[in-house]
């Protein structure tokens, strides 16, 4: 399987960082092709655990490539400040083993700063941002206004052209939403010398995928956020500003998309959801908050706590179909011990009509209810199995089930945190 794609079938922190990690022992090159530190992917390696931002979870596995695609939105700040993490934790990152795309586009303060003013102007309608400033760069560059990491290497052509944008952003943040304009001077300053430390992994990253992919190597594409927050196909507007499926590979990472040999989607044997939208097998009260606790549902880049739900068969079908799953990683089974019965969604109503299919015509999912399904749960604990034969006979029923709603085979079983804690589905 020389280039596989793995992406979030849900709503995020689905638990990639930890398969990506995992499954990068077996790969060669591992490429981030969209999203930006908006994205938090915990890999726990021992006692070690590691939550990356921007940077490929293919790191901590010193012999692969990981790179950086231009369809990344990239805040140099938060880039340096992963890379010396990983430095001082003694993790080997340089020119070599991490490489940038010249062509991805700069997230810069201001982006941050009216990500976060735009949230405060939408009140009610607010987003629920990680407030990196996602939708304002992505905003930028389909409007041709953003500037890309090449152009912060060039300090003439930095200075035009974050001049000219500030020029504007100024005007927006002062007149528009009464702040303190950013001094043009210190920022065009301060991102030329972040240039200057991002030099050694700046790379035509296309090529280099493609030349990878053409030598016979394994490629990995990771998948930040998760189908359901696609910036096309996703809950809209309640989504992010990119195309987090396997259709964001072609752009984000340069790569021909026929030359995308498998995608495996990874979904958690429930669900859930940060910040604001329609989230239809949501549940509340005393039972979110037990399956809250017991999934350690908090953002790893925000620490909020996670909205939790069931397991959604229509979302995850539809999730598959999009992006033509091949297989799939059930994560986080080992959250569902304990439950006398296990709830999981199989169709959408609205009045007198019934999907088993993702309505995505609707314009609105507000008013849709779920039928739940449910199975028995089991009381063991099963963070140590390692056979899909050792688990408990109602958890291999579940998981089954599942599977078979789905349509899609699951090729592996997540049962902890821990890069160990893997079952191959045909043990
Ligand atoms: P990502 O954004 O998809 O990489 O996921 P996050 O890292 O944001 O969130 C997943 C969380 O679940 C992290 O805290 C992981 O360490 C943890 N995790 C991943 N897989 C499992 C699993 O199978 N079981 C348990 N209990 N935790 C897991
Ligand atoms: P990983 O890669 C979960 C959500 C935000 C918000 C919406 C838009 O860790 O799975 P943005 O900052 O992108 O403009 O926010 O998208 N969101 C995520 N939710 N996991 C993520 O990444 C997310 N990245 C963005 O909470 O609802
Ligand atoms: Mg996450």
């Amino acid at each position: 399987m020389p280039s596989l794609s793995v992406f979030g079938a849900q709503w995020g922190d689905e638990g990639k960082g930890k398969l990506i990690d995992f499954l990068a022992e077996a790969k060669d090159v591992v490429v981030r092709y969209q999203g930006g530190a908006n994205a938090g992917h915990t890999v726990v390696v021992g006692e070690e655990k590691y939550v990356l931002h921007l940077i490929p979870s293919g790191i901590l596995h010193p012999d692969k490539v990981n790179m950086i695609g231009q369809g990344v939105a990239v805040d140099p700040i938060k880039l340096l400040e992963e890379v010396d993490g990983l430095l001082a934790r003694g993790i080997h990152v340089d020119g070599d083993n991490l490489r940038l795309a010249a062509g991805a586009h700069v997230i810069f303060e201001h982006h941050k700063r009216i990500d976060g003013l735009a949230e405060i102007w939408r009140g009610e309608g607010r987003i629920g941002t990680t407030g990196r400033g996602i939708g304002p760069c992505y905003g930028d560059k389909a409007a041709r206004t953003g500037l890309r990491v090449a152009d912060l290497l060039d300090p003439e052509r930095a200075k035009d052209r974050l001049g000219a944008a500030l020029a504007e952003k100024n005007a927006l943040i002062e007149r528009v939403h009464g702040e303190t304009p950013l001094d043009v001077a210190e920022q065009i300053e301060s991102y030329v010398s972040m240039g200057d430390r991002l030099r050694p992994f700046v790379a035509d990253v296309g090529a280099e995928v493609r030349r990878a992919y053409k030598e016979g190597r394994e490629v990995l594409f990771e998948g930040a956020q998760g189908v359901m927050l696609d910036i096309d196909h996703g809950t809209y507007p309640y989504v992010t500003s990119s195309s987090t499926g396997v259709g964001g590979i072609s752009g984000g990472a340069a790569f021909p998309p026929q030359h995308i040999d498998e995608a495996w989607g990874i979904a958690k044997a429930y669900c859930t959801r940060v910040g604001e939208g329609p989230f239809p097998s949501e549940i509340f009260g005393d039972e979110a908050e037990a399956l809250r606790k017991a999934g350690n549902e908090f953002g790893a880049t925000t620490g909020r706590p996670r909205r939790a739900g069931w397991f959604d068969a229509v979302a995850v079908r539809y999730a598959f179909d999009l992006t033509g799953a091949s297989g799939w990683i059930m994560t986080k089974l080992d959250v569902l011990s304990g439950l006398d019965e296990i709830p999981y969604a199989v169709a959408y109503r609205s009045g007198s009509e019934r999907w088993t299919e993702y309505p995505a015509h609707l314009a609105s999912m507000d008013d849709v209810q779920v039928e739940f399904e449910t199975m028995p749960g089991w009381s063991e604990d099963i963070t140590s199995v390692r056979s899909f034969a050792d688990l408990p006979a109602n958890a291999r029923a579940y998981v089954e089930h599942i599977e078979a709603i789905t349509g899609v085979p699951i090729v592996m079983i997540s049962v902890g945190p821990g890069r160990e804690a893997v079952i191959h589905r045909s043990s």
